[in-house]
């Protein structure tokens, strides 16, 4: 393989340059589009990015020369929030909610989380990384090449031990780039289930140092919620993640009002997650500490609710929402960020324009990786994405089908739909 690689013909070089930040406010709406754009990539980063007459003359006869033949090119999405190793399935729960039964019951009767960790305890490591490769695909044909993924499916230290390896060697053995988060507070296992204090010191005081120890994540989740782990029990874990020098992120908010958001600013966490209940103290909270909203709308949508976060009073306050999959096999079975990015825009009045920018180069800083990915900048990372469309705003326009044509993770081709 030739060594530079250049990128022409793009009707849309949606670059999303600009301050290395975070986008907020007006901001958001700023993609930076070159039309009839191109890009020169040496090795594994971008060289420049530019009009095509400025790229033109980069190019050398050894170069390898990829005619995007007029479509959108962008930086490939960036999913901050998913739980992508799990065993088994829950189509049984799903077709139980089309018949009235809602996710905190089927919980409580020992479904819902509780069921995959069952089968997920039952998975060896190779189970894991087999179907794990799966959904990675899945995740590289819908234009993804980032994601967070949290564990959080084996409650006990082998198998969170097990999850965060399946995570590991997942990273290394696919195309798509794994952030990985410590997530053991995802439930009390039933076997706790009348001594939840002391599962909450095995996540301290056993779990967090072999996570920690071994450098298996790089930051630790709790689901802050009524029924689940407390706000001072989320306090415990998170601040004990902390002093192992883990980053912090938050299921917040999400069935109920219950203080997740206000958690997740006392503690300076990186992302509160969810927050469909959140209140005006919560996000001015948010705002406060500078936490980034991570929003899960396909979470909402196969819930069959209707209560999405409100994404418009929480872009008006100034905050750095981030769009995300949440992709699991309870409440979000979907790795599509197209199909985020139309919830986005139907459910929650984002534009186009805003959802690109938080399912892109705020996601990226929402994983500390704002210099490396997220744009399509001198620098960066080549990861990228040719959609096979004209103009950006189809992605969320035209919904429920694949629009990436070429996947680029590194440079090297990751994913390609066949040419028809
Ligand atoms: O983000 N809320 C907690 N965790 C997941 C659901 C996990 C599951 O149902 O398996 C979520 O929605
Ligand atoms: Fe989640």
């Amino acid at each position: 393989m030739s060594n530079s690689l250049a990128v022409v013909n793009c009707a849309q070089l949606v670059t999303l340059a600009g301050a290395r930040r975070a986008r907020t406010g007006g901001d958001l709406r700023q993609l930076a589009i070159i039309d009839d754009g191109a890009m020169f990539i040496r090795g594994d980063r971008i060289e420049a990015a530019g009009k095509r007459r400025e790229i033109e003359p980069l190019i050398t006869g050894d170069c390898e020369v990829i005619d995007a033949g007029r479509r959108v090119v962008m930086p490939g999405f960036v999913d901050a929030h998913t739980h992508p190793v799990f065993a088994g399935i829950r189509a049984n729960e799903f077709e139980q909610r089309t018949t009235g039964a809602t996710y905190r019951e089927i919980a409580a009767r020992g479904g819902g989380i509780r069921a995959t960790v069952r089968a997920t305890r039952n998975a060896s490591l190779k189970d894991l990384v087999k179907v794990g490769k799966r959904y990675a695909d899945w995740f590289l044909r819908g234009g993804t090449t980032t994601i967070e993924a949290k564990s959080g499916y084996g409650l006990t230290i082998e198998d969170e031990l097990k999850i965060l390896r399946a995570i590991k060697q997942l990273d290394e053995e696919t195309p798509l780039n794994y952030v990985p988060t410590f997530l053991g507070a995802h439930d009390i296992p039933s076997e706790y289930k009348t001594r939840r204090h002391l599962y909450v010191s095995l996540v301290v005081n056993e779990m967090l140092p072999r996570v920690a120890e071994e450098t298996l994540a790089e930051y630790c989740d709790v689901f802050c919620e009524e029924d689940v782990f407390t706000t001072e029990e989320s306090w415990q874990i998170l601040s004990a993640a902390r002093c192992h020098g883990l980053g912090l992120r938050v299921h917040a908010d999400q069935l109920s009002l219950s203080g997740g958001a206000k958690l997740a600013a006392e503690l300076n966490a990186t992302t509160a997650d969810h927050l469909e209940h959140v209140d005006a103290a919560g996000i001015a909270a948010l705002k406060a500490a500078q936490v980034q909203p991570v929003l899960l709308p396909g979470s909402v949508y196969a819930l069959g609710s209707n209560r999405y976060p409100p994404a418009r009073e929480m872009i008006d306050a100034g905050l750095a929402v981030v769009l995300a999959t949440d992709f699991n096999p309870g409440s979000s079975p979907t790795p599509s960020m197209p199909m985020v990015l139309s919830l986005a825009c139907t459910q929650m009045k984002m534009t186009p324009g805003e959802a690109i920018s938080a399912s892109t180069i705020n996601a990226a800083y929402s994983l500390g990786r704002g210099d490396e990915i997220g744009s399509l900048e001198k620098g960066k990372r080549a990861d990228f994405v040719i959609h096979d469309c004209r103009d950006y705003r189809e992605l969320a326009y035209f919904f429920g089908i694949e629009h990436a044509w070429r996947v680029y993770v590194s440079g090297e081709l990751a994913c390609q739909k066949p040419d028809r």
